[in-house]
């Protein structure tokens, strides 16, 4: 347990080699997660199927060998579980029952009542636990409170986040009681996951950078520590992953003010202000462009030795900046890889 690459980079260890993952590792890229996806009917079934769940979880690590697989699900299960009506528009994304104010808050369920849609999830966890490679470390994760409030807000996602900006500076009240409930949600339903064998968690806030000063400490910050801390309580030695998509000067200090063991950086910061201002603190993950897993070729190679070689001299997850879209090569992956092992 105690030599798994992952585990040891949260714990701290400086290793010679990054161990590596990817966000959306389980994805439309691979013809393998296509078919999965079509026997299960569509998204949302294949989420709720246990064996077919774990299957699409396994299958990017039998392709690459990968150090870490995350579990297969989705931060909009959460709203699901707690109530609000939930669909895909194929080729355009998540549709939900929208929460304007007070009564849209009312209509929703407690975070006791959320095991009953979740269950399938945490048996998900359970097979993968027993299915695993010995070597691979289970990642499970849930959204951050403030992007999951973005969704359940707006209906869908939006490019502003306006629509949960609006509540926030309109009935600020309203706001924080989502914010809360969904905090609460995700600390039972994170708690589910590692007892029924997850090793990591992480939060995905990927909406983060729309957060700014007092916000970005009370949506961004303050739901975070409330979550690790909940977390750690229950299970000390839990490592957390934090993710702030774009949160810039926000990812200074965001491992001591949360608890988080390592911060995952997104690629709009480079990787040497994020060794200088991040690593110092901890572990930190990432932070390849996406787009290189389109466009490969040397850049793609350049740029993956750029990033082990800066982040070398502390704790290092190598992982891209966001989850690979649909339109990747699986043969750059596959490139990405081998340059970070070779590095
Ligand atoms: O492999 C993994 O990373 C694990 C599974 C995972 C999914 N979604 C599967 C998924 C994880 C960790 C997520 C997180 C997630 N979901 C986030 C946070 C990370 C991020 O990308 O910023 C967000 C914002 C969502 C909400 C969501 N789910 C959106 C906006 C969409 C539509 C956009 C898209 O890429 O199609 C989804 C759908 C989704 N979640 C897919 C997958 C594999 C594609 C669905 C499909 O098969 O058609």
């Amino acid at each position: 347990m105690a030599d798994k690459l992952i585990l040891r980079a949260l714990r701290g260890e400086t290793l010679p080699t990054p161990p590596i993952w990817m966000m959306r590792q389980a994805g439309r890229y691979l013809p393998e997660y296509r078919a999965t996806r079509a026997k299960a009917g569509d998204f949302l079934s294949l989420c709720y199927n246990p064996e077919l769940a774990a299957e699409v979880t396994m299958q990017p690590i039998r392709r690459y060998g990968f150090d870490g697989a995350i579990l297969f699900a989705d931060i909009l299960l959460v709203p699901q579980a707690l109530g609000a009506d939930l669909w895909f528009v194929t080729g355009e994304g998540p549709r939900l029952s929208t929460i304007t104010g007070p009564e849209g808050l009312r209509k929703l369920k407690t975070k006791d009542d959320i095991h009953t849609t979740l269950s399938p999830i945490y048996d998900t966890v359970r097979i993968l636990s027993e299915t695993l490679p010995k070597d691979t470390t289970l990642i499970g994760f849930a959204g951050a409170p403030w992007t999951v409030a973005t969704y359940m807000v707006a209906g869908r996602g939006t490019p502003d986040q306006g629509p949960a900006h609006l509540l926030k500076d309109t009935d600020r009240a309203t706001f924080t009681a989502l914010i809360d409930l969904i905090t609460e949600a995700t600390i039972e339903y994170l708690a589910c996951q590692v007892e029924a064998g997850a090793e990591v968690v992480k939060l995905f806030d990927s909406w983060a950078g729309s957060l700014k000063g007092q916000d970005f400490e009370d949506f961004a910050v303050a739901p975070a520590l409330r979550i690790i801390q909940a977390l750690k309580a229950r299970f000390p030695d839990l490592p957390v992953i934090a993710f702030p998509r774009e949160a810039g000067d926000g990812y200074i200090g965001f491992h001591q003010k949360t608890g988080a063991d390592c911060v995952a950086i997104d690629n709009s910061v480079s990787p040497q202000w994020a060794a200088a201002n991040v690593q110092t603190a901890g572990c930190v993950q990432g932070n390849l462009a996406s787009r290189h897993m389109v466009t490969g070729g040397q850049a793609l190679v350049e740029e993956t030795r750029h990033i082990v070689e800066t982040f070398r001299n502390g704790p290092h997850i190598f992982n891209l900046g966001h989850g690979i879209t649909p339109d990747a090569d699986p043969e750059n992956v596959a490139l990405m890889v081998e340059t970070v092992r070779a590095t």
